[in-house]
């Protein structure tokens, strides 16, 4: 039997040595599975055809930039996600909160099926109808969400980092249109995280990143999170044509930041005549409890251009700017452009998630659910003062802020060990980023491990 049912996403999984690997696709059947909550199961060895795998396929072909447990992930469903090894794990990190509506979403397999027989892909020299209607669709709801109330026009791009460089270089247009070839500098903050591409590295100050790849872009300052002082002393109507940040930072170590300091800076942002962009990368689309993180926000606060992606395609690459009116006046045929953005396929996901995530009682849900996970997160905080400094965060973009002692990353490992994913971010936190529609069985259970592992 094990002989005949080798299949790995297309690979036969014959490695020297070892018994061809029986690998059930079936979700059901793993699903009914009990998930191996306390029974400690050690990462796959070498001599299993997950380690086999990695050693002999992965990683002499793969080029170094991630460091990655045993662990080669097949198969999910909603909020559980299966390995090679057919365990079971509950999955509080979604892809890195992209995973919005969970795996295998019925709808979204639905449209890949029905949209790859009718048209995937026909370029940006024609119109489509799914990318009209997924930016004409992200304008109203942005409206009825008390997000961006000036939202006017949306570009459609692949990622987030994409969706970022066009947030720069459209901001560049605008500030030389403006004040000429001076104002051309942007300031953005200390522990955020807007991508890897040239510009977004540019923005993203942490000297890790950094470092190996400078010079980056020039006239890019960072100021202080929270402290509108450091930004008054960078900010100048001649120079400045942007401000970037992240209204909750994820990477960074899950920070909110005030709402007071977000109307100043929208305030100064209008002083100065330069563009305030949200990243929503991360924070938006539901994963704050509203539609957009800064739905929470008065109108004073609203920026002039708002990036999103990650949750966007539920896992299709997919990301989009959307901004004002003003920001569309500066920007002329030709300025930017992108072979795959806006294809067919991608934006009919798109268009679906923001129709799923809008639809009542979605976003009540998210709430009740971060309350849940809230509750139990302060309890445990509460039964490990020595190792646990808060909890923070909003809706289910969550952390979990350990102090400088504590190795994180056993704790992640541990929880893995025990069948529950988690991600880490900065300051030593470690991040909850679940499903939006992950069930409660599941933040039970999965909590259920956290605590065992921290007690450990
Ligand atoms: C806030 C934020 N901005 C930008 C990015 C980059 O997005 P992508 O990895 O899709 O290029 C990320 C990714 O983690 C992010 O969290």
């Amino acid at each position: 039997m094990l002989r005949n049912l080798a299949r790995f996403t297309g690979y036969n999984l014959r490695l020297k040595g070892l018994p061809v690997v029986a690998y059930n696709y079936s979700t059901t059947s793993g699903a009914a599975k009990k998930p191996k909550v306390f029974q400690e199961v050690s990462d796959a060895s070498e001599e299993t055809h997950t380690g086999q795998f990695i050693d002999k396929v992965v990683k002499p072909y793969t080029v170094t930039t991630y460091a990655r447990p045993n662990l080669v992930l097949t198969h999910g469903k909603g909020s559980y996600i299966y390995d090679l090894e057919n365990r079971k794990y509950i999955d509080f990190t979604a892809g890195i909160a992209v995973t919005c509506l969970g795996h295998s979403n019925e709808g979204v397999t639905e449209i890949l099926k029905d949209q790859s027989e009718k048209l995937i892909h026909c370029s940006n020299l024609y119109y489509n109808l799914p990318a009209g209607e997924l930016a004409s669709k992200l304008i109203h709801k942005t409206k009825e969400h008390n997000g961006m109330h000036d939202a006017s026009r949306v570009f459609l791009c692949n990622s987030g980092t994409e969706a970022n460089e066009a947030a720069l270089k459209f901001a560049r247009k605008y500030g030389k249109s403006k004040g000429g070839d001076p104002k051309v500098e942007f300031i953005t903050f200390a522990n955020s995280f807007h991508g890897r591409s040239m510009g977004a590295l540019s923005v993203t100050p942490n000297p890790k990143y950094q470092a190996p790849f400078a010079p980056l872009i020039g006239g890019v300052q960072a100021a202080e999170p929270n402290n509108i002082e450091s930004v008054e002393k960078l900010i100048s109507s001649e120079k400045t044509c942007g401000v970037i940040i992240e209204p909750i930072q994820g990477e960074g170590g899950v920070n909110l930041i005030d709402e007071a300091f977000l109307v100043k800076l929208r305030a100064l942002c209008n002083k100065h005549d330069a563009l305030l962009i949200y990243d929503e990368i991360q924070c938006g689309l539901g994963r704050s409890g509203k539609l957009w993180a800064h739905s929470h926000l008065s109108q004073e606060a609203h920026p002039d251009i708002v990036t999103m992606a990650k949750a966007l395609g539920n896992g299709f690459p997919i990301g989009a700017t959307m901004i004002t009116e003003k920001v569309e006046s500066a920007l002329s045929v030709g300025d930017h452009g992108t072979t795959y953005g806006g294809n067919p396929l991608g934006a009919r996901i798109g268009s679906f998630v923001v129709d799923e995530i809008t639809k009542e009682p979605f976003l009540h849900n998210i709430n009740e659910k971060s309350e849940k996970f809230v509750t139990k997160l302060n309890e445990i905080a509460k039964a490990h003062p020595d190792k646990i400094l808060k909890v923070k965060g909003k809706g289910l973009l969550l952390g979990l802020q350990f102090a400088e002692n504590v190795d994180i990353n056993k704790i992640v490992e541990k929880c893995r060990e025990n069948g529950l994913l988690i991600i880490t971010a900065g300051m030593n936190t470690i991040r909850f980023v679940p499903a939006l529609n992950i069930p409660d069985q599941a933040i039970d259970e999965g909590l259920a491990i956290l605590e065992h592992c921290i007690e450990q």
